[in-house]
């Protein structure tokens, strides 16, 4: 007797344990820094890259990179995931042209920091990102634009360009204007000088590229609740952010934009909004190496936009945790949940790059972000992270 109902105690327990672990998955690890390994086993290669959420899945774009070499020698890929940590190969979804020449995407030149937005209206798939002409270096600072019907592509290469030829900021004032037309670029041969940055205030290189179009290098895309879309890019030779306009259907620009941070040397802008308030992440200019990341917030995309000191917090805070800003991405369902998305790169082995990914903590509304060897999605809604946002209000930096 006694022995039946210790087997029937067992039995139920099993069965018990069995049929919650079989209706809720666990939400796996995420570990920043360390190799992760896509469906068929291999490193993700999607550096530089975004997330695009859209029905029920999670769409990550990225750079592929060589073992060798920086330079494009593959193209954009695309991996799939519905938990963020088990993610599809979908494979090269805009590859390199490898029997033109001519083409702007030839194979070798320089494909960076690709992003992906879906339009509403027309039902297509939009792809930016960063060109630079093979064997050109980083002159030609161009942004390139595909379009595809699918997520996973394939994308239909449309062209390349500098942006809004012939427009000065929208919101230029008269006065701004007045000093505008003074500047003489003749008169700022020596570059880093205390003047030479005054007149790159002024938008010295907003008016040498006036004609052909303003320098676009590091990227993001933003679409805005009411589905406006916006390109956000290093300009005037990294020394300036703007915040140009997509037109409805993001294939081109409409010519309003605005200069963020003039002379202020930002680099991989990452931008999310939160109640309200649009908040920026970037980093300052040294190639490859990290470095101390900057943050800035406005209460309309075309500002006023105010900076703040880094983000980040602990051990490596001041560089970034040797990351460099890509992407925040929120995540779909869960309110306030952000992850902070960065690239740790290998310049001499540029496919070994790994990705650091942080949830975002907010100390009195402000994002904080904070080292994890290890964490989870869950922890957006376990009490954990909010523990922490707690323990933050009490801490000195
Ligand atoms: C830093 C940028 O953020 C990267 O995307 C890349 O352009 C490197 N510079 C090249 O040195």
């Amino acid at each position: 007797m006694k022995k039946t109902s210790l087997f029937i105690g067992l039995a139920f327990g099993i069965a018990l344990t069995f049929f919650s672990c079989a209706g809720r998955q666990e939400a796996k690890e995420i570990r920043s820094g360390e190799l992760w390994l896509d469906d068929a086993g291999i490193h993700v290669n999607a550096h530089g890259g975004g997330i695009l959420y859209h029905e029920g899945t999670y769409y990550w774009y990225g750079e592929n990179k060589s073992d060798t070499t920086s330079a494009a020698m593959v193209g954009i890929m695309c991996y799939s995931s519905k938990n963020l940590t088990d993610w599809k190969n979908e494979g090269v979804v805009l590859p390199v042209v490898t029997n033109d020449t001519t083409s702007d995407i030839t194979q070798g030149c320089i494909m960076e920091r690709p992003k992906v937005i879906y339009n509403e209206k027309t039902g297509k798939f939009v792809l930016w990102f960063h060109l630079e002409l093979k064997g050109k270096g980083y002159a030609a600072a161009r942004s390139a634009v595909a379009v595809a019907d699918n997520p996973t592509g394939p994308f239909k290469y449309l062209r390349s360009g500098r942006i809004n030829p012939g427009k000065l900021p929208f919101d230029m004032t008269d006065e701004q204007r007045a000093v505008f037309d003074t500047l003489d670029i003749d008169k700022y041969k020596e570059w880093w000088t205390p003047v030479w940055y005054d007149a790159i205030a002024k938008g010295l290189f907003v008016k040498r590229d006036l004609e052909g179009g303003q320098m676009a290098r590091d990227m993001q895309l933003f679409v805005d609740d009411d589905g406006k879309g916006y390109h956000i890019y290093s300009s005037e030779d990294n020394l300036t952010l703007q915040i140009a306009e997509l037109s409805d259907d993001y294939l081109t620009h409409t010519g309003k934009y605005v200069r963020i941070a003039p002379a202020g040397h930002n680099e991989a802008p990452a931008i999310f909004k939160k109640d309200g308030t649009y908040w920026m992440i970037t980093s300052g200019c040294t190639g490859w190496e990290p470095n101390e990341a900057r943050m800035f917030s406005a209460p309309s995309i075309w500002g006023p936009w105010t900076q703040h000191p880094n983000p980040c917090i602990g051990d490596d805070a001041h560089l970034t945790f040797h990351g460099q800003s890509t992407y925040v991405l929120p995540v779909h369902g869960k309110k306030d949940a952000f992850i902070f998305m960065a690239d740790n790169w290998r310049p001499k082995h540029p496919s070994d790059a790994r990705y650091i990914w942080l949830p975002i903590l907010f100390r009195e509304g402000k994002p904080v972000i904070k080292w994890f060897d290890s964490w989870t999605l869950d922890d957006f809604s376990n009490g954990k992270l909010e523990e922490m946002n707690l323990a933050l209000m009490d801490s000195i930096r």
